[in-house]
C-alpha cells in the first residue's frame, strides 16, 4: 500500500498483491490511489501482458448537507416528537419552534409527525405525543448510507435522492488478474535495436517495447500559409465566384513594350524613369514581341506598327503624342511595374478569338502577383508588392454599370460605401481612384485604381471598336495589413518576419457584407 512521501511504483505493488491472491479489487487493495494512477499502472502492465483487468462501475451514494444533518440530529419529525415528549403538557407551535431552534424544520417536522400520527392536537390547541417512542426510519437509512455508501433497498435510495438527502456518483474501479506474462519484476524494455546489441548478441535476450499504434503523433511543426497567401486565397475565391479566369503571371521581367508602350504610356512618362522603374542590366533588351508558340498566328508586326504609329502620329481617331517613338526604348527589359502588362497580353490574345458573330467574346480575367517599383522603402512601402488586378472586356459597357460591379466586388470583401475620384492613367480614360469609408479611421481610404482602357491601347491590338475594357487594381498588402492589424510592412515581408506570427495566424475570412 501507499507509503506517503516515498516514491513508489504502483505497478510493482499491483504485481506483489497479485502474487498473493488473484484477482484483486483495486478499490479494496489500493483505496488511496486515484483512478488515474491505477489506470496508468494497469495500462503499463497490460501492454506487457503481465496483468489483465476488467472495469467495474458502481453507484456510490453520499449524503447531501440536509442528509448529514438528519444523520446527526434525527429527522425533522423525530425532532418535533422528541421536543413534545419532553414537555409534559404539550407545546404550542411557537414553543415547538423555540425548542427546535429552526422555524422551517419545526414546521416541516410537525406536519410530517402529524401525518405519521405520532402527535395530535389538544383541546387547548397545543400539540402532544401519541406514543412513548417512535422509530426514526429516515435517520437509520441515511446513517446506513453514510457508512456503507449504499442501501439494500433501491426504492429507498431513489426516494432519498428525490428528497435531496443523498446524491449518487458513479465510481469506476478495476478487477485485476494475472496475465500470461505475469512476473514480480518489470523487465527493462529496449526501445531501439542498436549496433552494440547486434555485436554483443544482447538482442537475443532483450525485451523490446511493443509499438504503440494508439500513441498520438509528435507535433510535426508543419508549414503554414503566409498571411498574404491566406488573403490571396480569399480574393481568388471572389474572382472565381464572379466568373473570372486567372491569368498566367509567371514572369517578373517584361519588355518596355508590354509594360508601357502597348499601354499607351509615352516614353517620356515619369513612371518610366530610373527612379520609378527597375531596369535589367544583363541582358538589357528583349527581342521584338512575337509568337511564343506555333499555334500563335497573331500578327505581331502589325501590332508593333500600330503601337509605334499611335504614339508617334496618332491612329484610330487619336492624334497621338507626336514624338519620335524609339524601338530601343520599347525593347528595354524591366521588372514589371504592374500586372497590367499581363492583362495587355491577354487582351491581345482575346482580340484574335472569334465568337459566333465573328467578334472576340466577352471575357473576365484576374491575377494576383508581384510587381516591382523603385520606391523609397518605409513602414508601408517596399520595392515590391502584390497587385490584385481584374479586367472585364465586353460590348457597350457603361461607367455606371461598372461602378455597380465594383460595389458588388468590394462588397464581397466587406468593403462598402465606395466613392470615386477622377484620376489620371495614361492607359485609361476615364480613370477613377476608388475610395471607401473606413469606420475605424473615420475617413475615406484609397483602396484601388481603375478605368476604361483607351482605344489607343485596345484598337492597336485589334479589338473591335464596340468592345470596352474596364480594369482595376489594388495591392494585396493593404487589406492584409488591415486584416491582421500590422502597421509595419516589415513585420509581414522580409527577413524580420516573426515565423511564430506566420505560423499561429488563423485562416482569414474577409468579413462579408
Ligand atoms: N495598373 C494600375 C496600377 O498600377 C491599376 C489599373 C489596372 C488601373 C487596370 C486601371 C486599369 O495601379
Amino acid at each position: 500500500a501507499a507509503t506517503d512521501g516515498v516514491p513508489r511504483d504502483l505497478a510493482l505493488e499491483i504485481l506483489a498483491a497479485l502474487s498473493e491472491s488473484s484477482p484483486i479489487l483495486s478499490a479494496k487493495t489500493f483505496p488511496k490511489s486515484t483512478f488515474t494512477e491505477i489506470k496508468a499502472a494497469l495500462d503499463r502492465l497490460a501492454s506487457r501482458e503481465m496483468t489483465k483487468y476488467d472495469t467495474l462501475e458502481r453507484e456510490e451514494y453520499t449524503l447531501e448537507p440536509e442528509g448529514e444533518q438528519i444523520a446527526a440530529n434525527g429527522s425533522h419529525e423525530a425532532r418535533v416528537f422528541e421536543a413534545l415528549r419532553q414537555a409534559m403538557d404539550g407545546l404550542t407551535v411557537q414553543e415547538i419552534e423555540k425548542a427546535i431552534g429552526d422555524k422551517s424544520i419545526a414546521k416541516l417536522g410537525q406536519s410530517k409527525a402529524f401525518k405519521e400520527k405520532w402527535i395530535s392536537r389538544t383541546k387547548e390547541g397545543k400539540f402532544k405525543t401519541t406514543a412513548d417512542a417512535i422509530k426514526d426510519v429516515t435517520r437509520e437509512q441515511v446513517q446506513t448510507i453514510k457508512t456503507t455508501r449504499t442501501y439494500p433497498d433501491v426504492k429507498v435510495l431513489a426516494e432519498l435522492k428525490k428528497r435531496k438527502l443523498v446524491k449518487m456518483q458513479k465510481v469506476i474501479s478495476f478487477r485485476i488478474h494475472k496475465g500470461p506474462k505475469f512476473a514480480l519484476e518489470i523487465a527493462k524494455e529496449e526501445t531501439d535495436l542498436t549496433a552494440d546489441m547486434l555485436v554483443s548478441g544482447a538482442w537475443k535476450t532483450a525485451t523490446f517495447k511493443p509499438y504503440n499504434f494508439k500513441a498520438l503523433g509528435a507535433d510535426q511543426n508543419a508549414g503554414a500559409l503566409h498571411p498574404l497567401n491566406k488573403v490571396r486565397a480569399e480574393f481568388r475565391q471572389i474572382f472565381f465566384e464572379m466568373g473570372f479566369e486567372e491569368m498566367p503571371t509567371n514572369k517578373f521581367v517584361e519588355s518596355g513594350f508590354w509594360n508601357f508602350d502597348a499601354l499607351f504610356v509615352p516614353q517620356q512618362h515619369p513612371a518610366r524613369d530610373l527612379q520609378d522603374t527597375f531596369y535589367i542590366s544583363d541582358p538589357k533588351t528583349a527581342g521584338k514581341p512575337g509568337p511564343i508558340s506555333p499555334n500563335d498566328k497573331q500578327d505581331y508586326e502589325q501590332y508593333w506598327e500600330n503601337v509605334r504609329q499611335v504614339h508617334e502620329n496618332g491612329k484610330f481617331g487619336s492624334i497621338g503624342y507626336r514624338y519620335p517613338w524609339s524601338p530601343d526604348e520599347s525593347l528595354r527589359l524591366v521588372l514589371r511595374t504592374h500586372t497590367t502588362s499581363i492583362s495587355t497580353a491577354m487582351l491581345h490574345k482575346l482580340a484574335a478569338k472569334k465568337g459566333l458573330d465573328g467578334l472576340p467574346p466577352p471575357a473576365r480575367y484576374f491575377s494576383i502577383d508581384r510587381v516591382f517599383r523603385n520606391e523609397t522603402v518605409d513602414a508601408t512601402h517596399l520595392a515590391e508588392f502584390h497587385q490584385v488586378e481584374g479586367v472585364i472586356a465586353d460590348y457597350n459597357l457603361t461607367l455606371g454599370g461598372l461602378m455597380e460591379f465594383m460595389d458588388i466586388f468590394f462588397g464581397k470583401m466587406g468593403i462598402t460605401d465606395l466613392r470615386y475620384k477622377p484620376a489620371y492613367n495614361p492607359y485609361t480614360e476615364p480613370s477613377m481612384e476608388i475610395f471607401s469609408y473606413h469606420q475605424g479611421l473615420d475617413k475615406l481610404v484609397e483602396i484601388g485604381n481603375s478605368g476604361m482602357f483607351r482605344p489607343e491601347m485596345l484598337e492597336s491590338m485589334g479589338l473591335p471598336k464596340g468592345m470596352n475594357v474596364f480594369g482595376w487594381g489594388l495591392s494585396l498588402e493593404r487589406p492584409t495589413m488591415i486584416k491582421y492589424g500590422i502597421s509595419n510592412i516589415r513585420e509581414l515581408l522580409g527577413h524580420k518576419v516573426d515565423l511564430n506570427f506566420i505560423q499561429r495566424n488563423p485562416a482569414v475570412r474577409l468579413d462579408k457584407s
